[in-house]
């Protein structure tokens, strides 16, 4: 797939900012999953050829880091496994997730409907257990908060996904007073925050 002018535009902006054009690889990887919805063989080749590395390389990096997505559902449930979590009870809350939809841990969805996955640590210790749904947060969730949860998400199919109505609707106790409320959320499966050197200007 020929990747659109504004992205091609956009590439060639972040490889020109490197003295190395490998160094580019990272961004550009994120540039060819949000190009086609995921990172596919076609996009790999897109970013060696860009950046002069061999598609091996390029392989190397993108299934190294957890968050370049080769399949993806529409909504990405992450569980987090870690200590925090683990201990107060994140097995079950994956369990419940994989016995509500059907998808076990680290598949996707026949339909394409949602992934789900299980993660390190993100961030939120204190309001162990938590999930993020599309990057946005919730936290003190339990397993029956998780199936409704997930219930909601493959009902609903919602657009935008935002940590506050998720807290408000499902979770339990947060680890700390989140602040203003955010307006945007996520709009899919990839992190809310633009990726370095891709922002519009
Ligand atoms: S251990 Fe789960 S958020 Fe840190």
């Amino acid at each position: 797939m020929t990747w659109s002018p504004a992205t091609s535009e956009r590439a060639d902006a972040i490889v020109a900012r490197y003295p190395e054009r490998r160094s580019a690889v990272m961004p550009l990887l994120y540039l060819a999953m949000r190009e086609e919805g995921r990172l596919t063989d076609e996009g790999m080749k897109e970013v060696g050829d860009r950046t002069g590395i061999t598609a091996a390389q390029v392989l190397a990096a993108a299934s190294f880091y957890t968050m370049y997505k080769r399949e993806v559902g529409r909504h990405l449930v992450s569980v987090c496994r870690s200590i925090s979590c683990h201990l107060l009870g994140s097995e079950a809350v994956l369990d419940a997730v994989a016995d509500e939809t059907g998808v076990p841990d680290g598949e996707t969805a026949l339909d394409g409907s949602l992934s789900v996955e299980s993660v390190e640590c993100i961030g939120a210790c204190g309001g162990a257990p938590a999930i993020q749904v599309d990057y946005e947060m919730v936290e003190g969730m339990t397993p029956d908060s998780a199936r409704a949860l997930v219930r909601w998400l493959l009902d609903e199919s919602p657009e935008v996904i935002r940590s506050d109505d998720l807290q408000g609707r499902f979770g339990g106790s947060p680890s700390f007073d989140p602040g203003p409320v955010d307006p945007v959320g996520a709009i899919g499966p990839f992190p809310a925050f633009g990726p370095y050197g891709t922002a519009a200007t």
